[in-house]
């Protein structure tokens, strides 16, 4: 199903949430795959930042799960996106990120590509006898631009980032995100967990005053916050006024005024954290922004990536709060590790069945509930058998659809 752009609006979120998905869709390879490819092949994937590639020829390259994607410029600067699979015997062509001189070429066999993705050349042309180069070109993926955020869409359509944010796109402009650079190298793990519980637990804030003492002593809800049928939900923290007794987070209380000249009154002294369903967090900081994306390897294994972007030319002062910054939210990722993989060993055990959501959860359930909506087999609370979790899920749709 896809979303339509004429219909996202703001979730009503006062009625308390309904039940959460059966523990089953949290460990099931079919299933898996049916996510994989509705929800993470069929929504945007942020990849990277414009300023990643600044010139004609600059690569970054994306792994989304199993799939890969380049995004370059080409030598009219325009960004494009490919799949990263040559089209010859399918290996993948670039790797990480770097600067293709004029043409990409295959490292196997070497076919080249132009940098708009069409064929080039072809090694021993002799040997492909009426082989029509036109034909072989890398195959295109949409590439959309938000506010000088690059995503990729490998396959379907619907509305673009700008439509899903709707009007809560403006924060963006408000930071300046479009002339953010990388500020740190990404920092990637590999957590033993189904990435919907990752997911569900960047969803809540319910969880911070047991699960994170730090940011409990530093921050509280501004009671600023709403989400959106598109997937997009956000919410405002402020800092206590009470200081921390721990340093580094009584320090950047008393620094973060040092950020006020790049904001409107209105952000100054905030953190605003975005969810994009269904895997992609931005955390918008005074000084910095960083993203927290969960990419899936398997029904129990997950790529937890963080990504660190922030304004050119940062004041000493900046450069100071960044480094606490890292030290108060570094220990945060592994606190959320640790709660999530303690749900992950819980989830499987035999006999569980899960608790009320509590309101303060409602983004989880309205997070279900659009998972239910594009793949309809995750509305049953019981696992179907071993082998039909496709067809089900097909005879599910069909009966919705009629
Ligand atoms: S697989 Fe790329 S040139 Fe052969
Ligand atoms: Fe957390």
């Amino acid at each position: 199903m896809q979303v339509n752009s004429a219909r996202i609006e703001t979730i009503n979120n006062d009625e308390r949430p309904g039940a959460p998905l059966a523990p089953w869709t949290y460990r099931n390879p079919e299933l898996f795959e049916l996510e994989y490819e509705a929800l993470f092949l069929r929504r945007w994937q942020f990849i990277g930042h414009v300023n990643d590639i600044p010139e004609s020829g600059d690569y970054i390259t994306g792994n989304i799960g199993r799939d890969s994607v380049i995004v370059i410029r080409d030598k009219s600067r325009t960004i494009r996106g490919f799949l990263n699979v040559c089209r010859h015997r399918a290996s993948r062509v670039l790797e990480g990120s770097g600067s293709c001189r004029g043409v990409i070429r295959c490292p196997y066999h070497g076919w080249t590509y132009e940098l708009d993705g069409s064929l080039m050349a072809i090694p021993q042309q002799e040997n492909f006898p009426d082989t029509d180069k036109s034909q072989y070109g890398l195959h295109t993926v949409q590439v959309d631009v938000f506010h000088g955020m690059v995503f990729v869409r490998v396959k379907g359509d619907g509305p673009s980032v700008a439509e899903q944010f709707a009007h809560t796109a403006h924060f963006f402009a408000e930071y300046d995100v479009a002339n953010y650079e990388q500020i740190s190298t990404p920092v990637e793990e590999i957590w033993d967990v189904n990435w919907k519980v990752i997911w569900d637990n960047y969803l809540e804030n319910y969880h911070i005053p047991i699960g994170h003492p730090s940011l409990f002593r530093l921050l509280k809800e501004n009671g600023e916050w709403d989400e959106l049928t598109s997937g997009i939900n956000y919410g405002v923290f402020v800092m206590r006024d009470k200081p921390s007794r721990v340093e580094n987070e009584r320090l950047y209380q008393e620094q973060l005024h040092n950020a006020d000249h790049r904001l409107p009154d209105a952000l100054k002294g905030k953190w605003v954290q975005f969810g994009y369903a269904p895997n992609l967090g931005i955390d918008l900081y005074p000084e910095m922004l960083d993203f927290f994306q969960i990419l899936p390897l398997g029904p129990e294994k997950t790529l937890v990536r963080g990504m660190f972007y922030g304004h050119k030319n940062p004041t000493p002062e900046e450069l100071e709060l960044r480094r606490l910054n890292r030290l108060i939210n570094d220990p945060v990722n592994d606190e959320d590790r640790q709660l999530c993989e303690r749900v992950q060993q819980g989830i499987r055990t035999d006999g569980y069945e899960p608790g009320p959501l509590a309101l303060a959860e409602s983004c989880i359930f309205n997070f279900h509930e659009l998972i239910r909506q594009e793949i309809p087999v995750a509305t049953l609370v019981k696992e179907p058998p071993r082998g039909s979790v496709a067809t089900e899920n097909l005879a599910l749709d069909a009966a919705a659809s009629e």
